[in-house]
């Protein structure tokens, strides 16, 4: 069974659909990746997946349709999005932030998770007791991810993790992508404006043009792919 199947979905705000019947899905443990040009809807989709926006069509998680259930209900049930934007709790420590993550567990193991990513983050373990806002942009990337991993999701919706990052944080953080995704199975689905990197990491491409997706394969059949010239730059 698949980890994520969404048939004829179509979201938007107000009357105005900005994505449009669109198919997709992730297979347990899978690394997906969802490219397109600005405005394309890319952030869109992900909202539409974790329940923030009203959507029409089908999303089944693990088999159980998910289709506007509530952004928390969606968590609980092991789906865990890293916004565009970050959205740390600016105010809240490090370590406060990523008890938030873990608040709907009752497992005795959360301690050893916040120690595994603080591992994984030394910066976040140094700034363990400091307000999230004093961190620099990549530090509350890295904590934005660490928090969703604190949910322990079988599903992780990664929009944009890149944005405004230098490029060596970027290459961190794409390797870290990678190693959370052997070692612990969670599957991802990724949304990410350089193709080079996306391409390395996933399996499977959508691309997105407009609200519809226009095109997607396993990765082998984009490299160095006319469409994905096309989707980026509308020529
Ligand atoms: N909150 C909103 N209200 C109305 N329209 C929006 C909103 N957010 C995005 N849009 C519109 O939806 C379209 C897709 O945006 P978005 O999903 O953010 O694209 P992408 O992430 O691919 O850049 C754009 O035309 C954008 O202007
Ligand atoms: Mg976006």
């Amino acid at each position: 069974m698949s980890t994520l199947e969404v048939h004829g979905m179509s979201a938007g705000y107000g009357r105005a659909a900005v994505i449009h019947d669109i198919d997709l899905r992730v297979d347990p443990g899978q690394v997906v990746v969802i490219l397109g040009a600005n405005g394309a809807g890319k952030t869109t989709t992900m909202r539409a997946l974790s329940g923030e926006v009203p959507v029409s069509g089908s999303i089944t998680f693990g088999g159980r349709s998910i289709a506007n259930l509530r952004p928390d209900q969606i968590a609980r049930l092991g789906i865990r999005a890293v916004p565009q934007g970050r959205g740390t709790l600016t105010s809240l420590t490090v370590r406060e932030n990523l008890l938030v993550g873990a608040s709907c567990r009752a497992d005795s193991e959360v301690e050893a998770d916040i120690a595994r990513w603080m591992d994984a983050f030394p910066a976040l373990a140094r700034r363990a007791d400091q307000p999230a806002g004093t961190l620099s942009g990549g530090e509350q990337q890295m904590l934005a991810l660490a928090r969703a991993l604190l949910g322990r999701p079988q599903l992780l919706l990664c929009d944009e993790p890149s944005l405004g990052l230098a490029p060596v944080i970027v290459r961190d953080l794409f390797s870290f992508l990678s190693t959370v995704n052997a070692e612990t199975g969670t599957s991802l689905l990724l949304v990410e404006q350089n193709a080079n990197l996306a391409l390395n990491l996933a399996s499977f491409v959508y691309l997105l043009e407009v609200g519809y997706i226009v095109e997607s394969g396993p990765t082998s059949d984009f490299v160095n792919s006319d469409a994905i010239r096309r989707a980026y730059l509308g020529m």
